[in-house]
């Protein structure tokens, strides 16, 4: 398959080289220089063997903010999230309708290269899922297995202290990961997806199975990440949206009922649904 390799890195902000480099006109389909979209979905409705899950939803993500997805459990939170960087390629039966773009190219367009995709949109999971390895190999496995061609022994330290797990770690790097808290696996999960050098981090939940003390220190994190990086985290828990997120999304039966500053979804919201949901009075 043909990949979107200069159309990718030249939209990427981590190489702002080539961003400001005079050769060629832009790659077609990216945005101009300084749009905050990253993510950006229109029109998309996404079916399990023809049952939409998602209905028609248009929504857009700016750079290095917190956007929280919340809603009633089903409403479509995942299955909206894992679609930005192709995740539902591996389920079978998806059907996916509409537009969903990344820096103004279209995801699904031939030339993109899944795996190229899922180094700029890394993926955190529910339930912390580290490799039965050492905590080291944890994080260097995948710029490995990417011909990271650098330090790798830098880019772990890095890595993990970016995940605010450095110190924890820093004298049994070769002990089993599955040693770990949970929480401990959860920021380990986190570092080996920030030692891809993404540009989105997608988070399913990433709290529901920790304790308030280690999901305090998650959210202590995703505010200093997004000086750096695009969050999108689902969310459950409508006090970790108010916290973390600067932009709230809210879903009811697959559809976007509302979207906002994360403030006026919560104090002053339009729709008498959000409300209802946020107040706590149904979900
Ligand atoms: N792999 C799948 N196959 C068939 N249906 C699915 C699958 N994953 C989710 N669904 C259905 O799609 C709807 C939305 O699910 P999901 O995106 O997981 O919601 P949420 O994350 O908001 O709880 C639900 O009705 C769910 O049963
Ligand atoms: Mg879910």
């Amino acid at each position: 398959m043909v990949k979107l390799n200069v159309q990718l890195s030249k939209a990427g902000s981590a190489a702002p080289d080539a961003a400001s480099s005079t050769q060629g006109a832009p790659a077609a389909g990216t945005l101009p220089d300084g749009d905050p979209r990253i993510l950006e979905a229109r029109n998309v409705t996404i079916s399990y063997s023809g049952n939409p899950a998602v209905r028609g939803v248009s929504l857009e993500f700016p750079e290095r903010k917190v956007t929280a997805i919340i809603g009633p459990s089903g409403c479509g939170k995942s299955t909206l999230l894992r679609s930005f960087n192709r995740m539902n390629d591996f389920v079978e039966g998806v059907g996916i309708d509409g537009q969903l773009l990344y820096r103004g190219i279209d995801i699904h367009d031939p030339r993109v290269d899944p795996m190229e995709l899922r180094l700029k949109i890394g993926m955190v999971f529910q339930k912390p899922n580290p490799f039965p390895k050492s905590i080291y190999r944890n994080v260097a496995w995948g710029p490995k297995i990417n011909r990271y061609d650098g330090n790798i022994k830098q880019l772990v330290e890095e890595s993990l202290r970016k995940a605010a797990l450095w110190d924890e770690v820093k004298d049994r790097l070769d002990d089993s990961a599955l040693g770990l808290s949970g929480g401990q696996q959860q920021r380990l999960c986190i570092a080996r997806a920030l030692a891809m050098s993404p540009e989105v981090i997608l988070m399913d939940e990433p709290c529901s199975a920790l304790d308030p003390v280690s999901t305090s220190r998650i959210e202590d994190l995703i505010f200093e990440l997004k000086k750096t990086f695009t969050i999108v985290i689902v969310t459950h828990n409508m006090q970790q949206a108010a916290r973390v997120s600067d932009t709230t999304a809210f879903l009811e039966l697959g559809k976007l009922i509302e979207v906002g500053e994360t403030d006026q979804m919560f104090t002053k919201p339009r729709e008498k649904r959000t409300e209802d949901y946020v107040s706590g009075r149904f979900g």
